[in-house]
């Protein structure tokens, strides 16, 4: 095994440096796209728009260079750093094309962890709701389970820069080699971290293998026929389909992992992000608390027709979605040579006008969601602030005229074309539930601590004091303090 591991990592070494070399005598075909000088010739500018505080940076990027920037990666890799409107059409239809060819008791006053309790609500509504399992039984003395413990950490874990880095720098490689020689390396590199990121990667796995295997179970004891969570109706699909289009168990249990981290981190701190911007403006929280309350008369609970009909709780979502987006960028990779139409004209270095880029295939593209949905052309010059009553009456025209390609109100929040983001509907729907539910009876209002917006992947509340995790990143939390609305 020690000569297998051996021989991959030197066939590893050698591709990596031949992709290098190349990088390193190609042309440049973006020399004339402006952009920031690399801050270093190893990372080029990279670090600064992946760390836990780029918001600063992707600010700059836009204020500085506009809707079309290029800047260096690893190696002197060039990078295309996008939010025109036209040109993340472009690229959105580009994919799904390609797709499309091959297929309470704790409110009295009191400082509480507003951002843990998101967390552990939103993992509970995805066990149920995916899985028919439950995670948490959302008690104040309830231990966390492994797996949240696992989830919670690995964003942070592989947001660690020695692992950004060898992510970037392998996973294209990843492929050509097998699972058990992946591990078996991993297992063999004095690397704590990795180790630690492959523990948590093992507990998630287990806990997907348990939740299959129930499903598994009470569908064939046929108890499960009238289940409706995600992972029951995927089964029963699955079993149902002909031989060519069943897929393998493997990828059902996949799926546990997928969604949950695709719907807790994203949602959870949607809402941290809603319930932290309600207690900087008492006015507005008191507006939505106002509606719902209207709403609920002497119901017991707003049916989805209700909920969905209140314009200011929407105009709440909506906003804190639009200038807050969980995940504020996306990468792409372009599968082959291409050309990039821009709706807004770029001046290059050279002081010509272009309105489109040659991209070859392999380059790698950022996309920034949070620049697109608080570009000024498109919103006005207030487009950088957090302005519910915007929604309230029509938009501006730029908006439409934009034609931003996301699959949810003019906004990228939730990406867009063929591998737009599925679950937006129920997360939407499961923010406003939980505003429904926590609104009425309860009031927050700021703490005395500094929240700190950290971009680990998600976006995610922290404070100076948090607690410190193994890589030295500092844990998630949103101290905010908790009333008990008056009657
Ligand atoms: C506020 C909450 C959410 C936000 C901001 C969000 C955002 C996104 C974005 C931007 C993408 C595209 C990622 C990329 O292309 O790299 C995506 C993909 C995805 N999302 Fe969400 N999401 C949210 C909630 C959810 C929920 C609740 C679910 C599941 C129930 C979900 C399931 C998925 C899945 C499965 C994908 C991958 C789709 C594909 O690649 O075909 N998301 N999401």
């Amino acid at each position: 095994m020690f000569a297998v591991i051996q021989l991959t990592l030197i066939v590893l070494g050698a591709r990596l440096a031949w992709r290098l070399s190349n990088r390193f005598l190609s042309k440049d075909h973006w020399g004339a796209v402006p952009g920031p000088a690399p801050e270093s010739w190893l990372t080029g500018s990279l670090l600064k728009l992946v760390s836990q505080d780029a918001a600063q940076y992707h600010e700059k990027l836009a204020r500085e260079f506009g809707r079309v920037v290029k800047f260096t990666g690893l190696f002197k890799e060039n990078i295309l750093y996008v939010y025109d409107p036209k040109a993340l059409y472009h690229i959105f239809v580009k994919t799904r094309n390609a797709l499309l060819q091959q297929l309470n008791k704790n409110a009295g006053e009191k400082e509480l962890d507003v951002a843990s309790w998101m967390t552990r609500t939103m993992l509970e509504f995805t066990g149920q709701s995916g899985f028919g399992y439950s995670f948490d039984s959302l008690t104040e003395d309830s231990e966390e389970h492994p797996f949240v413990t696992s989830l919670k950490g690995f964003m942070c874990a592989i947001s660690d820069t020695p692992v950004v880095v060898a992510r970037l720098l392998l996973s294209p490689y990843a492929h050509l080699v097998s699972p058990k020689t992946q591990r078996a390396i991993i297992d063999f590199l004095p690397w704590k971290q990795m180790h630690r990121i492959r523990d948590m990667v093992d507990v998630m796995h287990n806990t997907s293998l348990d939740i299959f295997e129930a499903t598994k179970r009470s569908a064939n004891e046929g108890d499960g026929l009238g289940r409706k969570d995600i992972m029951s109706v995927l089964f029963k699909a699955n079993n149902a389909a002909s031989d060519q289009d069943k897929i393998p168990e493997s990828e059902l249990v996949a799926q546990v992992s997928t969604i949950t981290f695709a719907a807790m981190d994203t949602t959870s701190n949607a809402m941290s992000r809603i319930v932290f911007l309600l207690s900087q403006h008492p006015d507005i929280q008191e507006k939505v608390r106002a509606e719902l309350c209207d709403a609920f008369q002497d119901e017991e609970e707003l049916d989805y027709e209700v909920l969905s009909s209140l314009p200011y709780l929407d105009a709440v979502v909506k906003e804190t979605l639009r200038v807050h987006p969980p995940l504020p960028f996306i990468n792409r990779e372009a599968v082959r040579d291409a050309v990039l139409p821009l709706q807004k004209p770029i001046t290059s270095r050279k002081g010509e006008i272009v309105d489109s880029i040659f991209v070859p295939k392999g380059s790698k593209i950022m996309l920034s969601l949070s620049n697109c949905n608080t570009d000024t052309e498109i919103w006005g010059p207030d487009a950088g602030e957090w302005k519910p009553e915007r929604w309230l009456s029509p938009l501006r025209s730029s908006v439409q005229e934009a034609h931003v390609p996301g699959v949810y109100s003019n906004l990228m929040t939730f990406s867009g074309g063929g591998r737009a983001c599925i679950g937006f509907k129920v997360s939407k729907l499961e923010m406003k539930v939980l505003l429904s539910v926590l609104l009425p009876t309860f009031k927050f209002a700021p703490s005395d601590k500094r929240i700190i917006w950290e971009w680990n992947a998600v976006v995610q509340p922290t404070t100076e004091d948090a607690k410190v995790a193994a890589n030295g990143a500092r844990e998630p939390e949103l101290p905010l303090k908790v009333a008990l609305v008056q009657a």
